[in-house]
């Protein structure tokens, strides 16, 4: 047994109201910008899961998913700034109005990445949406089209998002305070 933090004890950041209402906006914004076309939402595992699917439900176009899998090399306090994918996409991307869609944005460097990445798979269009985005901790500076809420420099899980793979199942997003690392 592990001692871990009772999920019940964490602060509630966003609930997922909040985070409902607002992923009903990204999907609104989302139809607007590409009447009529399709799209192709790329998930970023595991973390982006929950939202991509309540906001592929909040979009009506016609979209298909696909989802890929990253890991940062060594010791992300050193900024090494290093991406590895460690699953692609399943379908070709060529031709495509792509979304890639991540659960937080925290130094940049994971979506920086990607976008190179995605750029070189040559898609008719290339967007970026993240959920979270901390704004304080950037260290690759990145121009996102979808950002649900800017949050405080605080490690946040639930809706998706985890600490050593545990919370992921929250339905809202709560603060996990230094003591419980
Ligand atoms: P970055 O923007 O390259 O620093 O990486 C963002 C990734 O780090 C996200 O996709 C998450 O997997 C992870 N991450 C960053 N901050 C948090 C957090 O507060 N909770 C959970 N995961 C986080
Ligand atoms: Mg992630």
């Amino acid at each position: 047994m592990t001692t871990a933090v009772s999920a019940s004890g964490l602060q509630v950041l966003l609930t997922r109201d909040q985070i409902a209402r607002r992923v009903a906006e990204l999907g609104a914004q989302i139809t607007g910008d590409f009447q009529g076309e399709s799209i192709v939402f790329v998930g970023v595992l595991k973390g982006a899961s929950i939202f991509l699917g309540d906001l592929a439900r909040a979009v009506q176009l016609d979209a298909t998913f696909d989802f890929i899998s990253v890991s940062s090399y060594g010791d992300r306090a050193q900024n090494s700034g290093e991406v590895r994918l460690n699953k692609d996409v399943d379908e070709p991307m060529v031709g495509k109005n792509i979304i890639i869609v991540e659960d937080i944005l925290d130094t940049g460097l994971t979506l920086s990445y990607l976008k190179r990445l995605f750029l070189a798979h040559q898609p008719r269009a290339l967007r970026l949406a993240a959920l979270l985005d901390k704004t304080a901790r950037r260290i690759q500076p990145i121009q996102m089209d979808y950002v649900g809420f800017a949050i405080p420099d605080k490690f946040v899980v639930g809706y998706g998002m985890d600490y050593a793979e545990r919370y992921r199942n929250l339905p809202d997003i709560r603060i996990l305070p230094p003591e419980a690392f």
